[in-house]
């Protein structure tokens, strides 16, 4: 879900409602605004942010706003945010989840409910302390003390400039602009008008008031720290292109060109990473574990590959929601690497803090400076892919992969198993990124003609070996995500003990053929579907030739990287086919972009 806020000298509505459509792949079934004047307005309703008409009112300088992603109730008008109480005097908009709010429903039994929703206790609770004669900010400090779980709250009260708001384990941040104070989820909310901004700390409570803001936490206020995001303002815009997801899958060559900027040593065949482990510990480190979800969970499977075989060290990945850290190995010799966009997915985060308490050492690897995961660590890589808008990932993916080939390289020389050489040729074969993929983006006509070609398919499979195979995984969820076609991915070699099964003549069998990926047994999978009658696609080495294919997409010489490069022709064929359907591409049903329940 995506909150907004801002008080300052212009109309709050067009502001708020600007950033409630920058905010909307936080989640997108529902959406509204409250507007304060001597009255609050509130306008809300399910649909995405389009299907909400926010009232002009010209003199209404304050205002918060939020998009939703349903947990507790389903997504209709009621159900949205923001929650008013009895009185309409307060307006609360929530993210997070309130786990006791059964028992504090419970204990307001003499008051009328109107939603279904874990929220509309935090209106109540504030009207009571309002009615009790607290100001707002007190009444929240109060009402924060009675909840328990997850929750970054905005409120604001009839009849006066002011906003509250609060976090607890979901993100919150303060924007500083000449003419007035915004608040976000994230920054994405309010990058237009500033990039200075405050990341708000659990248990912080804001106060915005006109002209000034006051940040408290236990009680005292506290000096705040003012730093600036490195983001272009233009960077959350879609920039002519009719999808964010297709302008994203573009800025790949920009975007990798950024994650490696300064990390490269090619001289000293070294990396460059600003990390503060002990003395002597990343030499002792005995396992690398990853955990993640989604996008980034194929990312760390490829990545775990590259450290057993770059830095010769035992790595295992974990889908973040199934982590435990089983007891025999030593704790203190375990490095549990976090990989998450958004650094919020709390699956994500419960895993990383599991791995904390077992005592092993934590490390993030993340888009988001100041987000959850970050707090969570002490060492943290950014993985500088700007901001993603579009829910399925892409060039985030790529920025992932290419850190953790650094974090795998910088690795391999601390503990002394890669030679300066060795270094410097994969460091050379990720300098070559930005321009393969250049020339798979040069290619998009072959890719759509064939995405034209295939989109009436029954389903489609996806497969590969080694740095292939998770590139496989990620190609099939990219599809069913955007088109929702059946697709699925599968290690090469495991298609003749089962999915072969699946295999007809109109499920096309998209194929990793790259270096990286041992080709001529990938090559023997693929006849064998071909063979049952199934269309064959290969992304293929531009140092092979394979002529039995049906479709060929060249893929640049980069040694353990092709599978990266072969990775943005699926990209651009879930996107084109997907586009042929007409489908909402950067806002799939069901899906959100940061999914910060567990
Ligand atoms: C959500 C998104 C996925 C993403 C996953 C993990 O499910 O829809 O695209 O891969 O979360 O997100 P993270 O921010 O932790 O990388």
């Amino acid at each position: 879900c995506g909150i907004v806020g801002y008080l300052g000298e212009d109309p709050a509505g067009p502001i708020v409602y600007k950033g409630l459509q920058n905010l909307e792949y936080r989640g997108y079934d529902s959406a509204g605004v409250a507007l304060v004047g001597e009255e609050l307005t509130v306008q809300k309703r399910s649909g995405e942010v389009g299907a909400l008409s926010v009232p002009e009112i010209p003199s209404a300088v304050c205002g918060i706003g939020h998009t939703r992603w349903s947990t507790h109730g389903p997504p209709t008008d009621e159900n949205a945010h923001p929650h008013t109480g009895m009185t309409g005097e307060v307006a609360v908009v929530h993210n997070g989840i309130i786990e006791n709010y059964e028992s504090l429903r419970e204990s307001l039994s003499d008051r009328t409910f109107t939603s279904q929703t874990d929220t509309e206790v935090i209106p109540h609770l504030l009207e009571i302390e309002l009615e009790d004669g607290h100001d707002l900010y007190t009444a929240l400090n109060r009402v924060v003390s009675q909840l328990e779980g997850s929750f970054a709250i905005c409120a604001v009260h009839a009849g006066r400039n002011e906003i509250v708001a609060t976090r607890n384990q979901s993100p919150l941040v303060l924007g500083h602009a000449k003419d007035g104070v915004f608040l976000g989820s994230d920054v994405t909310a309010f990058l237009e008008h500033t990039r200075d901004v405050t990341y708000l700390e659990d248990g912080d409570i804001a106060v915005l008031r006109p002209g000034d803001v006051h940040v408290y936490r236990d009680g005292t206020e506290i000096a705040y720290p003012i730093e600036t995001v490195e983001w272009e303002a233009d960077a959350a815009e879609k920039g002519g292109y009719e999808h964010f997801m297709r302008k994203e899958i573009h800025e790949q060559p920009a975007s990798l060109r950024q994650t490696l900027s300064g990390r490269i040593d090619l001289d000293r065949g070294a990396v460059e990473l600003d990390l503060e482990f002990p003395k002597g510990y990343l030499s002792s480190v005995e396992e690398i574990q990853f955990v993640a979800c989604g996008t980034s969970y194929y990312a760390s499977l490829y990545a775990a590959r590259l450290f057993e075989e770059i830095a010769d060290i035992r790595a295992t990945v974990s889908i973040a929601s199934e982590y435990t850290f089983d007891g025999g190995r030593d704790p203190w010799r375990t490095l549990t690497i976090a990989v998450t966009q958004s650094g919020e997915t709390a699956d994500t985060l419960g895993a990383i803090r599991r791995a904390k308490r077992a005592g092993a050492q934590t490390l993030a690897v993340t888009n988001m400076l100041g987000s959850s995961v970050s707090r969570e660590v002490k060492n943290s890589v950014f993985i500088r892919a700007g901001p993603e808008i579009g829910v399925a990932a892409t060039k985030t993916f790529a920025s992932q992969v290419t850190t953790l080939a650094l974090l795998a390289v910088y690795l391999g020389r601390e503990r002394g198993v890669l030679s300066p050489s060795d270094a410097r040729s994969i460091l050379e074969d990720l300098r070559g990124l930005p321009g393969g993929v250049q020339q798979v983006l040069d290619n998009e006509a072959s890719v759509k003609e064939a995405a034209v070609a295939y989109q009436d398919s029954d389903a489609f499979f996806f497969v590969g070996r080694r740095h292939g195979y998770p590139v496989a995984l990620e190609g099939a969820l990219k599809l069913k995500e955007i088109s929702y076609d059946h697709a699925e991915g599968f290690a090469a070699g495991e298609l003749k003990h089962g999915p072969l099964a699946l295999v007809t003549d109109n499920t096309p069998v998209l194929a990793v053929l790259t270096d990286g990926g041992n080709i001529p047994n990938t090559v023997n999978n693929l006849v064998e579907a071909q063979t049952r009658g199934a269309p064959a696609i290969g992304a293929i080495s531009e140092s092979h030739e394979i002529d039995s294919l049906d479709v060929g997409f060249e893929v640049p010489d980069a040694g353990l990287f092709e599978p990266l490069i072969a990775n943005v022709y699926f990209q651009l064929f879930a996107y084109h086919v997907a586009n042929e359907k007409g489908r909402p591409i950067d806002k799939p049903r069901n899906l959100a972009k940061s999914v910060t329940v567990g």
